[in-house]
C-alpha cells in the first residue's frame, strides 16, 4: 500500500483511510491508494463492506490543483471511481471537514455517503475556470435531479451537511465519532440487505430535464449577466446537459472532453493563478505564522462617515463590539442613520433575519465621548483625509488608548509614517486601507510602516481573517499598492478622450475586458468631487512640464460630480443610473483638446485597452522593485478584491504575463517614445523582458 492511503479492518468492515496532508488532496500516490485499497479490502474475505475515510481535519480538498500544469499522471481518477462504484462490496463515503471537487466525486462513486454535521461539501472547480472532470457532472444529476445539480456545479457554492442531507446528497448525519458511526453504518446496509447504489445506472432524476429540456436555456439566461466573460459555468451546463441527453459512459467522455478544454485555457489559468496568490499573500517572510498576536475583543472608529460607518458594520458582522466616536451629535446620527438603512436593505433582500440585524447593531454604539477608546484593542481612524487632522487625533489617541491597543488608519492616500509620529508608540501603528464600502468589498491593505512590528501586523492580519477579508501587506508609499497604479489608469483615459475617443467607447472597451464598469461610469458612481478637492490639494506641487488633463476640473467647477448631481462624465435622467452621452461634456472635451494643441483622431480600441492598463503593469513593476508590493502575486489579489479586475484574467500582472512581458515592455517603449516621460518605462519591466522572463520569475532565482 502507498503510505498516503492505508487499510484496516475493524469487524466486518474494510476502512480504506486517506492521509495525504494537508487536505487530502487527491494526487497521484493517492490515486494509486484507493486504488490498492479498494483491491486489498475486496481481497479481505472479512470484509463484508468498505469505507472510504480521510485523515485529519478534512476529507478531501479535491484534486491536487498543482498538478495541473502537468500532464496528468496515471490512474485516472475517473477509473478509480469507476472501481470504487463497481465494487461487489459496498462502499460508504464517510466525510468530514470539506469534501469538494474530486472528492466529492469519490464520494458519490461510493453507494452510500455519511457525514459530521460540520461537513461542507461542494463542487468548487467553477471557481477555479474548470469543470469537475470525474464524473461530478454526470453522477450528481442523477442524485439531485439536473436542476439542482446545475445550480450547484455552476456556482460553485459548498454546502453545508445538514441541506446536502435534505436533499439527499448524504444518507446520513453523524454526530461525534465519524469512524465508529460509518463502520456502524455500512454493517446496518449489509444487515439490511441493502443494495449497491450505483449513481451511473440510475437516471429517474433525469426524467423532469428530460421532459423540459428548456432549463438549460433557462439556466443560461439566469447566470449570463453574472457570468459575463466567464468559459467554465457555461461549460458546466454543457456537461449537466450531457447527463441528460447521453447514456452514462458517452456523458462521461462529453464532460472529460470540456474538462480538458477548461483546463487548456488561459481563464483557468488565470484563476488557478489566483487561488494561488491570494494564500501566498498571507505569507510574510519577516512575519511568520508563530508570530505573537495581540487579543481583539473590542474595537473602536473614529467617525461615522461612509468610511467609518462601513468599518462598524464590518467589526459587528464579525461579532466584535465596536464603539463608534464622532465629533457632533448630528454627525453621528447619521451615520449611525446609513448604517441602519444599510441592514435593513440587506433584510430587505432576505440576505439577513430582522433578529440577526438587531444583534449586529447592539454591537454597534454611537458615541461622542473619546474615553470610550480606553476599552478599545484596536482603534481604526476614518477621518477627514488631511495630514494635520490625522496627526490630531493619534496624538489624541496615543493618550487615551491603553498601552497595548493597536492604533489603525484608514487613510488611502496619506504618508503613515508621518501619521505615526504624532504618538509614542509607532511600532502599535498601522494602515489598514478599507475599500468602500466597507462592509461589502472583501478587500484590505495593511500598510506597514517604517516602524510598525511584526506583531502589529500579525494581529492585524489575524483581524482580517476574523473579518472575512482578503488582505495584502503593502509598503508606505503615496497611494499604498491599489490608488498608485490606478493613477495611471484614469490620466489615460482622460487623455484619450482628449486625443479623439469618447467617454463611451474608452468605458466600453475596458467593460469589454471584463471590469463591471469603465473608468468614466466609475467616476461618476463615486463622485468627481473627492478627486477634485485631492487635487486642487496637489496643484502648487504638479510639474507644469507634464501633460494635464484639466477636463475633469471643468465639469467639477460646472456642478457636474457625478450620479450623485445628474450629472459628470455623462448626463442622468433623475433618480436614473444609466450613463447617456452629454454634448457638454463632448464640448468640454474638444476645448480642452483644442486649448493643448492636441490634433484629434480616431483612437484604436486596443490602443485604448494598453493605454489604461499597461499603466498598471509598469507602475506595479516599481511597485515591485521598491518592495511596496512584496510579490506579483499580492498585486493581482489587490486588483481583483478591490478594483473589479476580471478573476479570468488573473489580475495586471498575471495578464502582462499571459501578453508576454517584451511585447507589454516594447509597447511602453513606443508610448514612451510618444507620450513623454509618464511613460518612462519601469526598469524591472525592461529587464524581465530583456531577459525573456515573466513577472511569475520574480524573486526566483
Ligand atoms: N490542491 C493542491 N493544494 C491545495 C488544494 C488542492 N485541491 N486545496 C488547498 N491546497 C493548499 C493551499 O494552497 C494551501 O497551501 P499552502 O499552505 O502552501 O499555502 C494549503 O493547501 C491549505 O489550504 P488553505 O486554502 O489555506 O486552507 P483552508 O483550510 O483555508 O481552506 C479549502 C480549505 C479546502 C476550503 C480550500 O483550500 C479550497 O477551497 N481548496 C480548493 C478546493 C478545490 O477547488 N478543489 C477542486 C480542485 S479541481
Amino acid at each position: 500500500m502507498s503510505n498516503l492511503v492505508s487499510y484496516e479492518r475493524e469487524r466486518t468492515i474494510g476502512v480504506i483511510t486517506v492521509d495525504n496532508p494537508p487536505l487530502n488532496a487527491l494526487s497521484v500516490g493517492v490515486r494509486q491508494g484507493l486504488l490498492d485499497g479498494l483491491a486489498h479490502g475486496l481481497r479481505d474475505a472479512g470484509a463484508r463492506a468498505l469505507v472510504i475515510m480521510g485523515a485529519g481535519r478534512t476529507f478531501s480538498a479535491g484534486a491536487d490543483i498543482r498538478e495541473f500544469d502537468r500532464p496528468l499522471a496515471p490512474p485516472d481518477l475517473n477509473d478509480v471511481i469507476g472501481r470504487i462504484e463497481a465494487s461487489p462490496k459496498l462502499v460508504v463515503a464517510a466525510l468530514h471537514g470539506t469534501a469538494l471537487g474530486g472528492g466529492l466525486e469519490v464520494a458519490l462513486g461510493c453507494h452510500y455517503r455519511c457525514a459530521l454535521r460540520s461537513t461542507r461539501v461542494g463542487f468548487p472547480e467553477v471557481t477555479l475556470g474548470l469543470v469537475p472532470g470525474a464524473g461530478g457532472t454526470q453522477r450528481l444529476p442523477r442524485l439531485v435531479g439536473a436542476e439542482l445539480a446545475l445550480r450547484i456545479i455552476a456556482s460553485g457554492e459548498p454546502m453545508p451537511a445538514e441541506r446536502a442531507h435534505s436533499l439527499g446528497r448524504i444518507d446520513e448525519l453523524i454526530d461525534g465519532d465519524l469512524r465508529g458511526g460509518a463502520i456502524a453504518l455500512a454493517e446496518r446496509l449489509v444487515a439490511e440487505g441493502r443494495p449497491l447504489r450505483r449513481l451511473s445506472a440510475i437516471d429517474d432524476k433525469l426524467e423532469a430535464a428530460r421532459r423540459d429540456p428548456g432549463i438549460f436555456d433557462r439556466f443560461r439566461q439566469e447566470i449570463e449577466r453574472q457570468a459575463r466573460g466567464y468559459l467554465a459555468p457555461f461549460k458546466c451546463i454543457e456537461a449537466v446537459r450531457a447527463a441528460v441527453t447521453l447514456p452514462f459512459a458517452e456523458g462521461l467522455r462529453r464532460e472529460r472532453e470540456l474538462f480538458l478544454e477548461c483546463l487548456a485555457s488561459p481563464q483557468s489559468r488565470a484563476q488557478i493563478h489566483a487561488f494561488f496568490a491570494e494564500r501566498e499573500a498571507t505569507k510574510i517572510p519577516d512575519v511568520p505564522r508563530d508570530t505573537p498576536t495581540r487579543p481583539i475583543g473590542t474595537a473602536a472608529v473614529i467617525g461615522a462617515g461612509t468610511m467609518g460607518g462601513g468599518i462598524a458594520m464590518t467589526f459587528a458582522n464579525a461579532g466584535i463590539p465596536v464603539a463608534v466616536v464622532e465629533a457632533s451629535e448630528e454627525a453621528l446620527d447619521r451615520g449611525l442613520a446609513v448604517v441602519r438603512k444599510n441592514y435593513a436593505a440587506t433584510v430587505e433582500k432576505g440576505r439577513l433575519t430582522p433578529a440577526e440585524m438587531e444583534r449586529r447593531l447592539a454591537l454597534i454604539r454611537g458615541t461622542l465621548a473619546w474615553e470610550t477608546v480606553a476599552d478599545a484593542d484596536i482603534v481604526v481612524e476614518a477621518v477627514f483625509e488631511e495630514m494635520a487632522v490625522k496627526q490630531e487625533v493619534f496624538g489624541r489617541l496615543d493618550r487615551l488608548c491603553q498601552p497595548t491597543a493597536i492604533l489603525a488608519t484608514n487613510t488611502s492616500t496619506l504618508d503613515v509614517d508621518r501619521i505615526a509620529q504624532a504618538t509614542s508608540r509607532p511600532g502599535q501603528v498601522i494602515g489598514t486601507h478599507f475599500f468602500s464600502p466597507a462592509n461589502v468589498m472583501r478587500l484590505l491593505e495593511l500598510v506597514r510602516g517604517a516602524r510598525t512590528s511584526t506583531e502589529t501586523i500579525a494581529t492585524a492580519a489575524a483581524l482580517a481573517g476574523r473579518l472575512g477579508k482578503v488582505w495584502v501587506l503593502a509598503g508606505n508609499c503615496d497611494g499604498f499598492i491599489g490608488n498608485r497604479m490606478l493613477a495611471g489608469y484614469f490620466r489615460e483615459a482622460a487623455f484619450l478622450v482628449e486625443e479623439g475617443a469618447t467617454p463611451e467607447q474608452v468605458d466600453r472597451v475596458l467593460y469589454d475586458f471584463g471590469f463591471a464598469m469603465g473608468p468614466f461610469a466609475v467616476s461618476d458612481l463615486a463622485g468627481l468631487d473627492v478627486g477634485w478637492r485631492i487635487r486642487k490639494g496637489k496643484a502648487a506641487a504638479r510639474s507644469t512640464d507634464l501633460r494635464y488633463s484639466p477636463v475633469a476640473d471643468w465639469l467639477c467647477e460646472r456642478g457636474r460630480f457625478g450620479q450623485k448631481t445628474g450629472a459628470g462624465w455623462y448626463r442622468y435622467e433623475p433618480g436614473g443610473r444609466t450613463p447617456r452621452p452629454d454634448p457638454e461634456v463632448a464640448a468640454l472635451i474638444a476645448e480642452s483638446a483644442r486649448a493643448q494643441g492636441i490634433r484629434r483622431r480616431e483612437v484604436g480600441d486596443e490602443e485604448v485597452l494598453t493605454r489604461c492598463l499597461y499603466p498598471l503593469v509598469n507602475e506595479g513593476a516599481r511597485l515591485l522593485a521598491e518592495g511596496i508590493a512584496l510579490r506579483p502575486g499580492d498585486i493581482d489579489v489587490v486588483y481583483l478584491h478591490g478594483y473589479g479586475f476580471p478573476r479570468y484574467r488573473g489580475g495586471p500582472m498575471h495578464w502582462a504575463d499571459t501578453l508576454g512581458l517584451k511585447r507589454v515592455s516594447d509597447e511602453i517603449a513606443r508610448y514612451h517614445r510618444v507620450h513623454g516621460r509618464l511613460w518612462e518605462p519601469a526598469p524591472l519591466l525592461r529587464q524581465l523582458a530583456e531577459q525573456g522572463k515573466g513577472f511569475r520569475d520574480f524573486g526566483r532565482a
